[in-house]
């Protein structure tokens, strides 16, 4: 049944939300769950090394440092050697694994991941009853997908299809690959699919403020929700929809309490990669995003623009 259990998402989001992103957001607050970026599943097995690089929560009980429960993403289309990789990576510790039906990236479609997957249900049900009959019964399965490919003709099939393969839980981001990252979201989709299928049904897309995040709940009916770039723009818009639910004024974090978050944000890259890119690449990726919502992010954005030493940029944000 679709039960109403209020779970706020952190989207999976590759190359924007990794562990360290995650950390940092669910630290601010507001979160229940966060998704991994999805992990490719080609022709081999994975070795610990990526499992860890893509989800080092693996060490830590699959956990943030706050608490908040992290999901294992996998893409691929080949059941058996998918199957074979969560396998190997609950032995490393993940116990929750979700299916990634929804990238439309054109490496990934054209060797038959991701969203190009949605012309097919019958392949979908196949790869997510095969990881279901592998899986020991403990390890939660769920699965994300977007409406369709090129248009919404096999959206409740393939919603039906996860469902019926034995997923216990779907996530839809209510575009299909063509429309690409184009608004509108069509939340009254996500409605019908929850008329179709009787799993737990997690909305997603363009929820960027309070009363996006209202909106979509009463369109698509669902208790769930999760963020996506709306939660990286505005990364206290989790801790505000919290306190909307738990009856208490949202109390948006101004730029100057923001501020000791993005030091942060800096010093837990810094500490993660030794080499000057990563910090300074991430640093400059977030404030690009904070810029929509917060004309002093594009004040800092220029401040530190053309710096190259990590130093440089914590004495500007230190300043
Ligand atoms: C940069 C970027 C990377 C993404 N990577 C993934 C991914 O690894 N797995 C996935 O299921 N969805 C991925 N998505 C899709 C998001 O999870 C989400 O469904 C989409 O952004 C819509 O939500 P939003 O409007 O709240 O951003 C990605 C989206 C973006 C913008």
């Amino acid at each position: 049944m679709n039960k109403p259990e209020n779970r706020l998402v952190l989207a999976p989001m590759q190359g924007l939300v990794d562990d360290v992103m995650r950390d940092l957001l669910t630290r601010i607050g507001g979160f229940d769950e966060c998704v991994t970026e999805f992990v490719r599943i080609t022709h081999t097995v994975h070795s610990r090394p990526t499992w860890l690089k893509y989800m080092p929560e693996l060490q830590h009980g699959n956990r943030t440092r706050a608490g908040v429960a992290v999901t294992l993403q996998l893409l691929g289309s080949d059941a058996d050697n998918m199957a074979a990789n969560a396998l190997e990576a609950v032995r490393h510790g993940a116990d929750k694994i979700d299916l990634n039906f929804g990238c439309p990236a054109p490496t990934v479609n054209k060797h038959a991941g991701g969203a190009v997957l949605l012309q097919e249900p019958a392949r979908i049900e196949a790869i997510v009853r095969t990881l279901r009959q592998r899986l020991p019964e403990q390890i939660a399965l769920s699965a994300k997908m977007r409406l369709g490919y090129t248009d919404k003709t096999l959206a409740l099939d393939c919603a039906r299809a996860i469902e019926a393969g034995g997923a216990g839980s779907l996530t839809v981001h209510a575009r299909t690959k063509t429309e690409g990252y184009e608004p509108p979201a069509h939340w009254d989709w996500l409605a019908r699919v929850r008329a179709h299928v009787r799993i737990p049904l997690t909305a997603n897309g363009d929820v960027f403020c309070l009363q996006d995040y209202i909106d979509i709940k009463e369109i698509s009916g669902c208790h769930s929700v999760m963020l996506g770039r709306g939660a990286v723009m505005v990364p206290d818009l989790a801790r505000q929809i919290a306190a909307y639910e738990a009856g208490r004024p949202p109390a948006p974090l101004s730029w100057a309490e923001l501020m000791p978050w993005i030091r942060l944000f800096f010093e837990l890259c810094c500490a993660k990669e030794a080499n000057n890119k990563y910090p300074l690449a991430r640093l400059k990726q977030w404030l690009g995003m904070m810029k929509k919502a917060y004309p002093e992010a594009a004040v800092l954005f220029d401040a530190i623009r053309t710096l190259k030493e990590p130093a440089a940029v914590a004495a500007i944000l230190a300043a």
